[in-house]
């Protein structure tokens, strides 16, 4: 694969890079339309990466429906798709790992010891197997894209990360492939989050600046509903995830809930404007 890919470059194509663990929908869809954009060869990876999976997660039942998903790609029109096995990726004596220390610690690093020690290091080894120009990831993933960010700006990778907004279900589920655990009325009741979101949103660009306040708006949404546990809901600096004391520009409003056994993570930015403040 790398061998094709630094081919591909020599013959100046630009390479731009959708890295996913497959279960496809419209919102890898939507970065691999975006990378379409942005270079002239667009690479997919789809490898459910078992080193980013705490013991006790869903590692064996994450779906895997690889047919659908190449049909899927075909359909885009993808010209490479990159389908490792976890030997390809981990040699048996593999002991180099990647850890973004201060970003991972925190939010979904607090909850799943290891996960972004798991993602750091593959995404470094992905980029360094496909060489992408660019390499697209979605804003769903808030803290991902931040400790990317922060990943590639530390260690000097020349890809330029570019993110993409959160596709989301006329319910305002934003699309993810673990949504595949739920009936009907599980999904219905998993909307509470963007609700929740939009709730606190709404707050803060009516004027409020406390962080609790504004994190107590998207709580009284979140926590009536029937099956969900609230595991954090933090209003956050979107770019390098520390702790607003005010809301005064930029917020990201981070959440994690479980429902029915399953974790479900989600975040928007609000920009309350400054005219019209309190
Ligand atoms: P995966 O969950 O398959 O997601 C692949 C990419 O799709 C990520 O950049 C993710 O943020 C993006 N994505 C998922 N749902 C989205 C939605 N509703 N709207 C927009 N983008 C969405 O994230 C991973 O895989 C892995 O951690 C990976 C980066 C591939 C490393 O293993």
């Amino acid at each position: 694969m790398q061998a094709i890919c630094l081919g591909l470059k020599r013959k100046g194509r630009k390479i731009a890079f959708v890295p996913t663990m497959g279960a496809l929908h419209e919102g890898h869809l939507s970065l691999v339309r975006r990378a379409r954009k942005l270079g002239d060869t667009v690479v997919v990876s789809v490898f459910v990466n078992p080193t980013q999976f705490a013991p006790g997660e869903d590692f064996a039942r994450y779906p895997r429906p690889l047919s659908a998903d190449k049909r899927l790609l075909v359909t885009e029109k993808v010209d490479l798709l990159f389908l490792p096995t976890a030997s390809d990726i981990y040699s048996t004596d593999h002991s180099t790992f990647v850890d973004v220390e201060e970003i991972s610690s925190i939010l979904e690093g607090a909850a799943r010891p290891g996960h972004f020690r798991g993602v750091a290091t593959v995404v470094a080894k992905l980029l360094n197997v496909v060489c992408p120009d660019v390499a697209v990831f979605g804003q769903k993933d808030g803290q991902q894209v931040a400790m990317i960010k922060s990943m590639v700006r530390h260690l000097n990778f020349p890809a330029r990360i570019v993110v993409a907004p959160t596709v989301r279900e006329r319910s305002g589920l934003a699309m993810s492939s673990r949504n595949r655990y739920f009936n009907q009325e599980q999904l219905s009741r998993a909307s509470c989050i963007h609700r929740g979101m939009r709730a606190a949103e709404a707050l803060a660009i009516a004027g409020e600046e406390d962080p609790a306040k504004i994190e107590a708006a998207a709580r009284s949404e979140i926590e009536p509903t029937p099956g969900v546990r609230i595991d954090y809901i933090a209003i956050l600096d979107p770019d390098d995830l520390r702790t607003l004391d005010r809301v005064e520009g930029k917020a990201g409003i981070f959440v994690a809930v479980w429902l029915d056994g399953v974790r479900l993570i989600d975040n928007i930015i609000v920009r309350p404007s400054r005219r019209g403040r309190k």
